[in-house]
């Protein structure tokens, strides 16, 4: 499976700024880290966990910005499917077989939340999946998401197995997959 993707920007519509999503750097660490300890503040992530995300697979990373004002960030990689990685927990590597292509976390500053900006970088993700030649989308909604999740097409699978490795995620959390043949 290659990992060659080409990166676009990807301009939904919002009724008041231009913002866009585009491919995170290095250098957007420090305010995804802001905006993530602001929005999942139960789920706490190190910087070193997001930043080892960004460093393993930038093609999967993306942030949505008007100018340098970052309001989300999309965190993802490739995978194994049915075995979620524990929270706030180094990968070390990509796996070197993987069979689903897997969304660690997407979030949104409540600003820009209610305008469709998720939608279109949900749909970058799938095609991103296909171009790894993947036929599924995982991953694992947390703090009540699963209705959104829902309607962009996933569909929660649970087995005792992946319920527990759901733990670290809190009691609300669903392992979730989308087909993208
Ligand atoms: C989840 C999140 C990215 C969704 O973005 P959003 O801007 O709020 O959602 P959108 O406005 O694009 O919603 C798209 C559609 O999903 C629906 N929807 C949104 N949240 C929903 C929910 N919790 N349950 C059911 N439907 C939902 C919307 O009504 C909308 O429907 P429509 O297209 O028919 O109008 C955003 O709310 C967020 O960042 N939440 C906090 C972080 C989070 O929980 N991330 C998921 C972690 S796994």
């Amino acid at each position: 499976m290659s990992s060659q993707h080409t990166k676009r920007e990807i301009t939904p519509m919002h009724p008041d700024d231009q913002f866009h999503w585009r491919p995170m750097v290095a250098d957007d660490l420090k305010a995804v880290s802001k905006l993530a300890s602001d929005i999942h503040a139960d789920f706490l992530e190190s910087d070193s966990v997001l930043l080892e995300k960004q460093k393993l697979f930038p093609e999967g990373c993306y942030i949505l910005a008007v100018g340098d004002i970052i309001s989300g960030y999309l965190l993802s990689h490739p995978w194994k499917r049915h075995d979620p990685p524990a929270l706030d927990n180094l990968l070390g590597c990509l796996p070197s077989r993987y069979d689903t292509y897997y969304i660690h976390d997407l979030a949104l500053a409540g600003s820009v939340r209610g305008h469709g900006m998720a939608g279109p970088i949900i749909e970058e993700i799938a095609k991103l999946a296909r171009s790894l030649q993947l036929t599924s989308v995982s991953l694992v909604a947390a703090g009540g998401s699963e209705g959104f999740w829902k309607h962009q097409k996933f569909r929660i699978i649970s087995t005792a197995d992946l319920d527990k490795k759901l733990e670290t995620y809190g009691v609300q959390a669903h392992y979730m997959e989308r087909s993208v043949c």
